[in-house]
């Protein structure tokens, strides 16, 4: 396959509300240059007319082994495709792909195929905790079918809790990051990781603060990527965009270095994971006003803004763990976002910044010229205390962040 030629990739659809969602997936894969074809099961036609897939996909939808016979279309479909993705994935189709049937297109299609498949299951909580479904999806993960974690939030009806369909862009975003070659082995199970990410705002009155223009979305990447490969992940957010949480993740919002400090320093111990994203304040104004600070009036303090050191967070973390106060296992990854100059590299700065601040890895990326922040891709090296260099490439912050894990695992293991 051509690096430009556009991918096949079989949404499938089975009966459930969130059907609804499945139109957006298909679109947003299909605006990224994705060749999509839509299997829905009958009773997801229930939910959402077949026009209407037909319509979105540009490809003719059907739900039975019996249609377009001469093509061999149960066996095709599933052959051709690069990957297939079942959203939204009710308990029943996850039973039946169990059992290995093949009763209508799409169960067939999946019992055929030998690509990716990426299974996304949404359903009332009660559902998705039953023994029986808890037990089908540990069966579809051995078999190495990808079943990612379902989003927690209001339901169909007033309840709330874990059954959520993820957003259509978070899962588009997974399966391409799967596609270029993501790594969502789910043997990160039973393992504590803290992410911080974002940037923090210090204060200087009611209204006005110092802050940065960290998007919070290479976080956000690392915390999903974790939660599907089954950790425990929480993630402490200062300022971000409006990003979806991620699935599977709780989160703490915090605003200021020090409350960023705080948090980390209480859940630190409790970690076998701690990644630093966040772009956290040096320093902070001396003083916050109680009151809006008035042009005319505080002129001296508006035009001179004295600033004191932040906690440097990551420092600290290290600086715990040597003391015992972190267990000697945990594995601190830290971020550094460099520029260059004429005598030292932007990767010179940074190993020298791995160094100083002492954690297992660093995640090195060169910022100016719209590079990295805001955007939805990164590159750089992923540098090891041992003086490692790994040259990471281009590729989403979902595929980078997939790298980082991976960088993590060869240490731990
Ligand atoms: N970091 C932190 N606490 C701070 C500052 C930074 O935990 N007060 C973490 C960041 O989350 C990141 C790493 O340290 O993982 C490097 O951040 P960076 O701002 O590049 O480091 P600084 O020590 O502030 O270096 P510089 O002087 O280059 O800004």
């Amino acid at each position: 396959m051509s690096e430009n030629q556009p991918r096949r990739i079989v949404v499938g659809v089975s009966g459930g509300i969130a059907a609804y969602k499945a139109c957006h997936l298909v679109r947003d894969l299909k605006e990224a240059g994705d060749d999509v074809r839509v299997v829905p099961t009958p009773s997801a036609l229930n939910f959402v007319g077949a026009a209407t897939f037909e319509a979105l996909s540009g490809h003719p939808v059907s739900t039975t082994v019996f249609d377009a016979v001469d093509e061999v279309q149960h066996v095709r479909v599933g052959q051709e495709a690069d990957a297939v993705v079942i959203a939204p994935a009710t308990a029943d189709v996850m039973a039946r792909l169990v059992a290995g049937r093949a009763d209508d297109l799409l169960t067939a299609t999946v019992l055929v195929a030998t690509c990716p498949v990426i299974v996304v299951p949404a359903m009332h909580t009660e559902m998705w905790w039953n023994p029986a479904t808890q037990a089908n999806v540990a069966t579809l993960r051995e078999r190495g079918v990808i079943v990612l974690e379902p989003a927690h939030g209001r339901l169909t009806g007033k309840d709330t809790g874990p059954g959520r369909l993820p957003e259509p862009d978070q899962i588009a975003e997974l399966v391409r990051a799967v596609l270029d070659g993501a790594d969502l082995t789910p043997d990160w199970r039973g393992r504590k990781v803290l992410i911080t990410a974002g940037g923090t705002q210090e204060n200087l009155d009611p209204v006005r603060f110092l802050g940065n223009r960290s998007s919070g979305r290479q976080g956000f990447a690392l915390a999903e990527i974790a939660a599907h490969r089954g950790a425990e992940v929480t993630i402490v957010a200062g300022a971000t965009d409006d990003l979806p949480t991620p699935s599977g993740a709780r989160i703490h919002r915090v605003t200021s270095a020090r409350e960023m400090a705080g948090v980390v320093e209480k859940r630190a111990p409790e970690q076998d994971v701690i990644i630093m994203a966040a772009a956290v304040a040096d320093f902070r104004p001396v003083s916050e006003a109680g009151a809006k600070m008035k042009k005319g009036q505080d002129d001296a303090a508006l035009m001179t803004v004295e600033l004191v050191e932040n906690p440097d967070i990551l420092a600290t973390t290290v600086e715990q763990r040597r003391q015992g106060a972190v267990p000697v296992g945990t594995t601190i990854v830290g971020f550094a976002a460099e520029t260059g100059d004429a005598d030292t590299s932007a990767l010179e700065f940074a190993q020298a910044k791995l160094r100083r601040k002492g954690c297992d890895l660093l995640m090195a990326n060169e910022v100016g010229e719209g590079k990295v922040f805001g955007q939805a891709r990164n590159q750089g090296w992923l540098l090891g205390a041992d003086g490692s260099v790994e040259e990471v490439p281009d590729g989403s912050k979902h595929v980078v962040a997939a790298r980082i894990l991976a960088g993590v695992d060869k240490l731990r293991n």
